[in-house]
């Protein structure tokens, strides 16, 4: 039975591809849980369906069976509209090759969600810059993505995740393009957002630099979670990796 509560609960998880008449079982009856005010990190070989299982669980992608309960919600019952609206309201997602407008400053595009919601465009911009703020990125607002570092471009992106206070957030690899220094800023940052009472976080990562940022880890091969691990994490003990 799927649990109550507000977390993420999937069990059965099925989803194939078709790609040039061949049908491949990507998800094969999956079972996965994330709780609330943690970081749950997924991890696993690439190509195992881990960006597969992330979309499904943020309704960008529809599954072939299962049950799926998404912060109590039964998702994969919602229709099209139920769908968006739901994602508009509660769910952050940052994708791993972050996706930012080229052509919009960095305000213009942690505005844009909010926008897709119905809020208005000055007021919008108004929170967009007080989200970059917080996220130290005050001087920036105004800047396109190509004038800003890879690590304030993240930043950015979570920037956008985060705008419209999710209460799930899912990142795929968010550290994968970063150097030693900005991939740890950046799940810092994520921790400090995950131990907020009530909120989801999941990190798909293969990047062993940042596992001690997990409080649990679920660990896929080939469509199925093989292994989870609940880690004790004490913030203050996370090493400080020497940037090059
Ligand atoms: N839209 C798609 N069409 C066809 N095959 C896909 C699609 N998305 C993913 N796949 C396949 O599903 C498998 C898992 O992909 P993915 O979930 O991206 O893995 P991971 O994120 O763990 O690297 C891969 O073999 C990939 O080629
Ligand atoms: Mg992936």
């Amino acid at each position: 039975m799927a649990s109550t509560r507000e977390g993420v609960h999937c069990e059965q998880l099925e989803r194939s591809f078709d790609s040039a008449g061949v049908r491949q079982q990507v998800l094969k009856g999956l079972r996965f849980d994330a709780e609330p005010g943690q970081l749950t990190m997924l991890i696993g070989p690439s190509g195992c369906g881990k960006t597969t299982l992330i979309s499904i669980i943020a309704g960008l992608l529809g599954a072939d069976a299962g049950h799926l309960r998404v912060l109590g919600q039964e998702l994969l019952s919602l229709d099209a509209q139920q769908l968006l609206d739901f994602r508009l309201r509660r769910i952050g997602f940052v994708f791993q090759q972050y996706n930012l407008i080229w052509g919009l400053s960095a305000a213009e595009n942690v505005a844009v969600p909010l926008v897709a919601a119905g809020v208005q465009w000055p007021q919008a911009l108004e929170r967009a810059r007080a989200m970059l703020g917080q996220l130290g990125l005050g001087e920036q607002t105004h800047k396109l993505p190509r004038q800003l570092s890879s690590g304030q471009q993240q930043r950015v992106a979570i920037a956008r995740a985060l705008v419209h206070d999710p209460d799930l957030l899912l990142c795929d690899e968010p550290t994968a393009a970063l150097d030693a220094r900005s991939g740890h800023q950046v799940m810092e940052l994520l921790r400090s957002i995950a131990v907020r009472p009530g909120r989801v976080v999941i990190v798909v990562s293969h990047d062993q630099r940042v596992f001690s940022f997990a409080d649990r880890i679920a660990e896929m091969d080939d469509g199925l979670v093989v292994r989870v691990e609940d880690r004790a994490v004490a913030p203050s003990a996370y090493p400080m990796e020497s940037s090059r």
